[in-house]
């Protein structure tokens, strides 16, 4: 047998050791786990590929149950929310995508704080505060994100940000949820110091008191200018780049300003309206047409300006998905008693 026949061997067999374990979990948590899923289903660009598995837990202790699990039997895995900042690849992406979406439940106000979970609607949150007169995210209204996608990469818009807010994050550490006070984390342009690995389950905001008419107002305004200045009803993920950090440089303006708006690779065109969004367009986009694009404005950029741009969006890359991310247990059974048994651990 040739060495590239052994491999798909392997990798064969070590998913369907990584299925037991999953369809194990998924039945003993209560949780749904799903194949066959793409990220074109679930990413707001409308591209990418197959997912190996998407697991929805439904509340804050199952998603920490979830990935406990899964590090447990050394299962690669990576957090999704709303799909809105994400460009996935268009290959088949071998690792478990842990889907944030249905941890919601309600918010729950208490003064001037109110405590979230992790898939619960930002632009909804950010409507419910303001009609408590509750002041402090209402800029923040517009974007199409989860909770946690929002304190994960520190959301900000109209001078406003998540991270200012926040009075404690909920995380899973050893399948537990944890709270970490909010100043203990770092809060960066769109960036934080919250790792890959780590589970963002919830927060609790500190908003503060102001007339619910003025948080109405200031909304509206900051909606006024989100429909004017960028596009909507598109498919698009957002600012595509950060502006360059420490600078007051607009990298939408220098898109602009090279002429390449309404530029197009293949289904993915730089929006006429703002030119730091890459929009999809048709049923034949993909998720290399938005990158070949990206690729060619950061080059543009470089080689004009001097500048080298930082994506915003999380590029997710099938590839990371390394043969040592899959290991499994070395018993190849999908009954966990007699895995128990024969490993002679009488706790399970
Ligand atoms: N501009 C142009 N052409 C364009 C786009 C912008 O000339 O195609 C000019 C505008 O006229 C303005 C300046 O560039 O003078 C700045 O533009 P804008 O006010 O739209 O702000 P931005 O820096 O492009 C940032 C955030 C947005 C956020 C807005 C409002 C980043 C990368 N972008 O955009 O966030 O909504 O401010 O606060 O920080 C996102 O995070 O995905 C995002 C869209």
């Amino acid at each position: 047998m040739d060495l590239d026949l052994k491999v798909v061997e392997a990798e064969n067999n070590s998913g369907a050791k990584r299925d037991c374990v999953i369809e194990e979990m998924s039945a003993r948590l209560g949780v749904r786990a799903e194949r066959g899923r793409k990220f074109a289903t679930l990413t707001s660009l409308r591209v990418g590929g197959a997912i190996d598995w998407v697991v929805s837990p439904e509340s804050e202790e199952a998603a920490a149950s979830v990935i406990h699990a899964l590090n447990e039997a050394g299962i690669a895995w990576r957090v999704l929310g709303a799909g809105s900042n994400v460009l996935a690849d268009d290959h088949e992406h071998r690792y478990v995508v842990v889907n944030m979406r249905e941890v919601k439940g309600a918010a729950a106000f208490e003064g001037e704080r109110v405590s979230v979970s992790a898939g619960f609607s930002l632009p909804r949150l950010c409507v419910e505060a303001a009609r408590r007169g509750l002041a402090g995210i209402e800029g923040l209204g517009g974007i199409p994100g989860t909770g946690g996608g929002a304190l994960w990469m520190n959301a900000g818009a109209y001078g406003q940000e998540i991270g200012t807010v926040v009075e404690t994050v909920r995380v899973a550490r050893e399948g537990k949820v944890v709270e970490v006070p909010g100043g203990e984390v770092q809060w960066n342009y769109r960036h934080t110091s919250f790792r890959e690995g780590e589970l963002l389950l919830g927060a609790t905001l500190r908003l503060s008191a102001d007339e619910p008419e003025k948080i109405k107002e200031r909304m509206e305004e900051a909606k006024r200018k989100r429909m004017t200045t960028q596009p909507h009803g598109s498919r698009s993920a957002g600012c595509f780049f950060k502006n360059p950090p420490g600078t007051d440089l607009s990298t939408g303006k220098m898109i602009d300003e090279l002429g390449l708006k309404g530029a197009r690779r293949g289904g993915a065109v730089v929006s006429p309206v703002h030119a730091n969004f890459i929009v999809t367009e048709g049923a034949g986009a993909t998720a290399a047409d938005a990158l070949a694009l990206a690729e060619e404005i950061r080059e543009r950029i470089r080689r004009e300006r001097g500048i080298e741009l930082e994506y915003e969006v999380e590029l997710w890359s099938s590839g990371r998905a390394r043969a040592e991310d899959f290991k499994t247990p070395p018993d190849e059974t999908c009954d966990p008693k007699i895995e128990a048994q024969e490993k002679g651990d009488a706790a399970v």
